[in-house]
């Protein structure tokens, strides 16, 4: 990674420093200035980080301009249509592809674990039924460190390994209940004889009154939606539990962190957004209404789904779900949905427009992601839980590279401080 021979070179009121260039296997060169302030006494500034890379990592690589998304190498048009969630999450975890009595094994060890303890359920009764499911989850992940005291000790390995198998397999169950409490349904119990996708839809759907059959090819899209939101390198809430984990923070409790970063609606929560935006613009009649706001800079309204920090490119991920809102929609019987009309519109005037070609807006994950958990029969409040369902294997891996790191110290950003420079106290009768 460092290649000594390339340097880059920083004068500073005449004096020189020479900074070492660590040379990527894809991507940019980065510039090592981890002893810029011991040796020259100033900071970078880079509040958004978008020149900023904060680790190094072996796990996902993006390249925005190509609008490349590889796990571990494997693109992920090829493991979202060849492969399936656990083999993905077996993958991220143990940078490699499964044989076939590995991924057996792992995919028993994560069945074993759906279940969570009896005495969680009271968590949910404490909050109000029309709690948003995200502040529901952020609340019961939490507190899984209050429960799993043999698998919070990060220093050993097994433990680690532990902790990420119960999150990996306890979120479709927590996220299942959260939905079910919501709408005043009795919480369905995790079944071992469903694989993954298809369980969490039967604790989402079935109910104690009848038998809830899972429709496989809904099974198939569900679990493909949970690949295409496995990871996403070094995005705000995976750097939420890198910079929580680096405190030496339980992964329960690091995990909580992401959930809670995720929820907003500049980054998880576009989903939810997305969906309402499209339903706020309701016919394809009234886009050019809303295309006109998005561009209008005294008007705070965004495109939801659109745009990205990294892709300036098609984000590959929302290629894979257009295709998959055709067709589950069209298996449901209702490709007519007016609301895929309205984004099929919405997507082609937008990119048709000079404002979102010039500033490379495109259509990013969360933009048809909705479309189809709607269709599904998910409320809008489900869309962001289950893209934390599906993240916490990227959040878990990442986390994992970074506890395993001997080299690891805790994350202290500093700042370009602009306030007041020291001065004395006044008393309240001099004010
Ligand atoms: C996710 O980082 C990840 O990897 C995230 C994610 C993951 O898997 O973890 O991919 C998941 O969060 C996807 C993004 C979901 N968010 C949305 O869809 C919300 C709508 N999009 C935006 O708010 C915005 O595009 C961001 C936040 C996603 C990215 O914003 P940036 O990179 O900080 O860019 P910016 O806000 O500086 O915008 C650049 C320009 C601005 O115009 P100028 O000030 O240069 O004139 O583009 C404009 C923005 O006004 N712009 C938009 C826009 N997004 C950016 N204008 C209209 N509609 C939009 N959606």
């Amino acid at each position: 990674m460092v290649d000594e021979t390339k340097t880059a070179k920083l004068t500073i009121d005449g004096d020189s420093y020479d900074l070492p260039i660590l040379s990527p296997t894809a991507g940019p060169d980065v510039l090592d200035i981890r002893k810029l302030y011991g040796q020259a006494g100033v900071f970078t500034y880079d509040p958004g980080f978008t020149s900023t890379a904060a680790c190094d990592s072996t796990i996902t690589f993006i390249d925005g301009g190509k609008g490349e998304l590889l796990h571990r190498g494997y693109p992920i048009d090829q493991l979202a249509s060849q492969s399936h969630f656990l083999e993905v999450c077996y993958l991220l975890l143990y940078d490699a592809l499964p044989t076939a009595a590995e991924l057996e094994d792992f995919e028993t060890t994560i069945t074993r674990h759906t279940m969570i303890h009896e005495q969680m359920h009271n968590f949910f009764r404490g909050f109000r039924r029309d709690a948003h499911p995200m502040a529901t989850m952020v609340g019961v992940v939490g507190a899984m460190s209050a429960f799993y005291h043999d698998s919070t000790d990060i220093a050993d390995p097994r433990q680690r390994e532990i902790a990420s198998h119960r999150l990996i397999a306890k979120m479709p169950t927590i996220a299942a209940m959260a939905y079910k409490y919501s709408i005043g349904q009795p919480f369905v119990y995790p079944r071992n004889d469903l694989d993954y996708a298809a369980n969490f839809l039967h604790m989402c759907f079935s109910v104690p009154a009848e038998e809830y059959q899972v429709d496989p090819i809904l099974a198939r899209a569900m679990d493909r939606i949970f690949t295409l939101h496995a990871d996403h390198e070094q995005n705000a809430s995976t750097s939420t539990v890198r910079l929580a984990s680096s405190s030496g923070a339980n992964p329960f409790a690091c995990i909580a962190a992401g959930i809670a970063c995720l929820w907003g609606p500049a980054h998880g929560g576009a989903n939810q957004a997305c969906l309402e935006m499209l339903n706020e613009i309701g016919t394809v009649d009234r886009i050019p209404e809303f295309i006109a706001r998005a561009k209008d800079k005294n008007d705070p309204f965004r495109l939801m789904g659109f745009g990205h920090r990294v892709y300036k490119n098609f984000d590959p991920r929302a290629t894979v779900m257009k295709q998959s809102a055709d067709e589950v929609l069209e298996l449901l019987g209702v490709e007519n949905n007016p609301i895929l009309a309205v984004a099929k519109e919405l997507e082609a005037a937008a990119l048709a427009d000079p404002y979102f070609a010039e500033k490379k807006l495109f259509p990013n994950v969360d933009f048809y992601s909705g479309i189809i958990l709607e269709a599904m029969g998910f409320p809008t409040s489900m869309f962001t839980p289950i893209f934390a369902l599906a993240r916490t294997v990227g959040w878990i891996s990442q986390w994992k590279e970074q506890i395993s790191d001997p080299a690891l110290k805790i994350g202290r950003p500093r700042q370009l401080y602009l306030g007041e420079t020291a001065r004395d106290y006044v008393n309240i009768e001099d004010r």
